[in-house]
């Protein structure tokens, strides 16, 4: 592993203090809806993502990584306001916390509230009701949220299919030519955010810019093209796409967010267990994959930009994923539980001169197409055609496999920047503006640059021992589909029409799936939970789970009841209720 000069780092943490307002970093803040670490940096060798790859290259990888709900507005709520779902008591995608929970300080408004001008770009927050239909604007941002003006054909027919109807379909690779406004979103944002670097570059203002892509979240629209990077006979099934013998009714999703497509609907799978027919998910794992390709190549275009403009070597730059998604594992489709790969993200973060050297000639990350052939291919990593790029195998960046979370990002990005860092909040937080419920993972940066003079010091590094996650439920079965207000709403016909989503109501919520992330396991308890109070009782215990990793990489067996675990979920019971609190780094209040 390479260890790069620590002293760099430091001068960038006490950048804001000892120099001028100028010389502060900027923040590219880039978050990707619904993608989980199928990367090829993640090790996925079959996909092509060479910009987030060149990033990851030049960044510190989080391995394990952790979002606190599977679904969009909670999980964003969480970790930009630094708390958990229970403390923002956003479980939906309706409530909004500064009406629900608290006036709390997010993380762009408080480099907002430092000097700093913060842009929202897509979607960082879930729009609509769940940001009081201004994406937290004017607390959070400098100006109004920008959305791509092709944004209201989302929840349009703008799939073609053969006979030259046009459906909203689930797969729907387009033809830019042809498709209405004559662009998608995840381009339009693109071009304004290298827009908005532009007009930077010139001002010598610092700013956090949040980056928000759409794609690979439902409808897969992108542009065609980017189908020929994945031949079908090169797509595999999920390796365990079936009902997982003892799990509990509670823990699974009947992936209502996938149904409402046409072409789901008219397969008439039956509902809730009906399995997706296999043809189908192979062009669903198909599409999910050129979706993540035509993100990659407009990440790309916003990091070639930050070059162009002579930002790269004072941008902080930080990538995550909202959550997971099942394609096809345990025979669901996309997020809505607490199986690892519902809350697993890619996470990464380049601090310049410190995760990566200085770029040679200002290119620090010159765009990469991902048709062309170039450098990084690696015949024996595989493909069949030989002209795409494929992941450069040693092209490694530093990485941790700590267990961390995506509430650690707030501290994480304040200390990184010179901002005061929030301190762990108190018990009952309501009233408290500024405070978090993760921990910087500054100690863990640093014990991967540090030189090797710091070895005593980073022996005696602890780190948490468990992550946490949550999803609530409104019953112990899965309802029925004609029954409406449920926690699985399509996300985007919400983002297009907010006044509609807040008639809906909320989601009658009755009980809560707490889990828990350990080395070596994954526990779970599914609980009563009065969402009139937030109260949860942990003595009505409706169902509990049980994975053991060293045998059960994949979360196949819950083994909750099985007698010779007895006393291992017990002892792990009694680790999840002791909660969040009790598995920080170091003391706290
Ligand atoms: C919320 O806090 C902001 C500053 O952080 C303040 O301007 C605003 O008035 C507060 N709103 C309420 C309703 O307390
Ligand atoms: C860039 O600056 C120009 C000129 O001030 C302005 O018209 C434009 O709206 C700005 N664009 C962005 C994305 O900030
Ligand atoms: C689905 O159901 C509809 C109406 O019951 C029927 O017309 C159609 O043929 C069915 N489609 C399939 C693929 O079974
Ligand atoms: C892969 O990356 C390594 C490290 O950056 C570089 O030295 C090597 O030349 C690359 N290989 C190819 C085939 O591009
Ligand atoms: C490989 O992909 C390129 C670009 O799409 C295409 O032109 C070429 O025909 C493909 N080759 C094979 C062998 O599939
Ligand atoms: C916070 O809550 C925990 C558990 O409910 C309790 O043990 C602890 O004493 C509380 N701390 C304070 C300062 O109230
Ligand atoms: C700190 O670094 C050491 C040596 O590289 C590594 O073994 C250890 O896992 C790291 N600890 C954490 C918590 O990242």
């Amino acid at each position: 592993m390479a260890v790069l000069p620590f002293a760099l780092f430091a001068t960038l943490l006490a950048a804001s203090s000892a120099l001028g307002a100028s010389s502060r970093p900027n923040v590219l803040f880039l978050v990707v809806d619904d993608l989980r670490p199928k990367l090829g940096c993640y090790g996925e060798t079959n996909m092509v993502t060479p910009n987030i790859d060149q990033l990851a290259a030049k960044s510190i990888r989080f391995d394990r990584a952790y979002v606190q709900q599977a679904v969009c507005s909670p999980s964003r709520t969480s970790f930009l306001t630094g708390r958990r779902p229970d403390t923002t008591r956003v479980f939906d995608l309706v409530s909004y916390f500064r009406k629900v929970a608290g006036n709390y300080t997010t993380l762009p408004q408080h480099f907002k509230e430092n000097g700093y001008i913060t842009q929202s770009v897509g979607k960082i927050f879930h729009p609509g009701s769940a940001s009081g239909k201004t994406d937290d604007y004017p607390y959070s941002w400098t100006f109004p949220a920008y959305h791509a003006p092709t944004k209201k054909f989302t929840g349009k027919k703008i799939c073609p299919e053969p006979d030259g109807k046009l459906t909203h379909s689930a797969v729907c690779p387009v033809d830019l030519k042809t498709v209405p406004g004559g662009s998608l979103p995840d381009i339009q944002n693109t071009d304004f955010t290298i827009e908005f670097l532009k007009n930077r570059s010139m001002d010598h203002e610092p700013f956090f810019v949040g980056m928000g892509y759409h794609r690979p979240h439902l409808p897969f629209a992108y542009p065609k093209k980017y189908l020929d990077l994945y031949p079908l006979s090169n797509i595999h099934l999920a390796p365990n796409p079936y009902y997982p013998p003892w799990l509990p009714e509670v823990a699974w999703t009947a992936f209502k967010e996938l149904r409402k497509y046409d072409d789901i609907k008219a397969m008439n799978i039956s509902y809730p267990f009906g399995e997706i027919p296999l043809p189908y998910q192979l062009k669903l794992r198909q599409s999910y994959s050129a979706a993540t390709t035509y993100t990659d190549a407009q990440v790309g275009r916003v990091l070639d930009a930050l070059d162009k403009f002579g930002l790269a070597d004072n941008t902080i730059i930080t990538f995550l994923g909202d959550h997971g998604w099942q394609l096809g594992e345990h025979a669901e489709w996309t997020k809505h539980t607490n199986f690892d790969i519902a809350v697993r993200i890619p996470m990464m973060i380049h601090l310049p001169g410190v995760t990566a050297k200085p770029a040679t000639q200002g290119k620090m990350f010159p765009f990469r197409d991902a048709f062309k052939h170039s450098l990084e291919f690696q015949p024996e990593a595989y493909g069949t055609n030989q002209s795409f790029s494929r992941p450069n195998l040693s092209e490694k960046g530093l990485s941790s496999d700590a267990l961390v979370e995506a509430v650690d990002f707030y501290a994480t990005i304040a200390e990184l920047a010179g901002l005061d860092v929030p301190s762990t909040c108190p018990n009952n937080s309501f009233h408290v503006k500024f405070c978090t419920e993760g921990a910087s993972l500054v100690p863990i940066i640093k014990n991967l640059t540090m030189t090797s003079q710091d070895d005593d010091v980073r022996k005696r590094m602890t780190w948490k021992p468990a992550v946490f996650s949550q999803y609530p439920r409104p019953s112990v079965h899965p309802r029925l589909f004609t029954d409406d207000v449920e926690e699985e709403e399509d996300e985007e016909e919400e983002e297009g029409e907010g006044s509609q989503t807040s008639s809906r109501g909320r989601t009658p919520i009755r009980i809560m799936g707490y889990t828990m992330r350990t080395e070596e396991h994954r526990y779970t308890e599914w609980i009563a939970y009065d969402l009139k109070t937030y109260t949860p009782t942990w003595s009505k215990v409706y169902a509990r789970e049980l994975y053991i990793y060293s045998s059960d990489p994949d979360e196949d067996v819950n083994v909750a009841k099985v007698p010779a675990f007895q006393d291992l979920a017990t002892s792990l019971s009694q680790q999840l209720r002791a909660g969040w609190r009790k598995a920080l780094p170091y003391p706290t209040l």
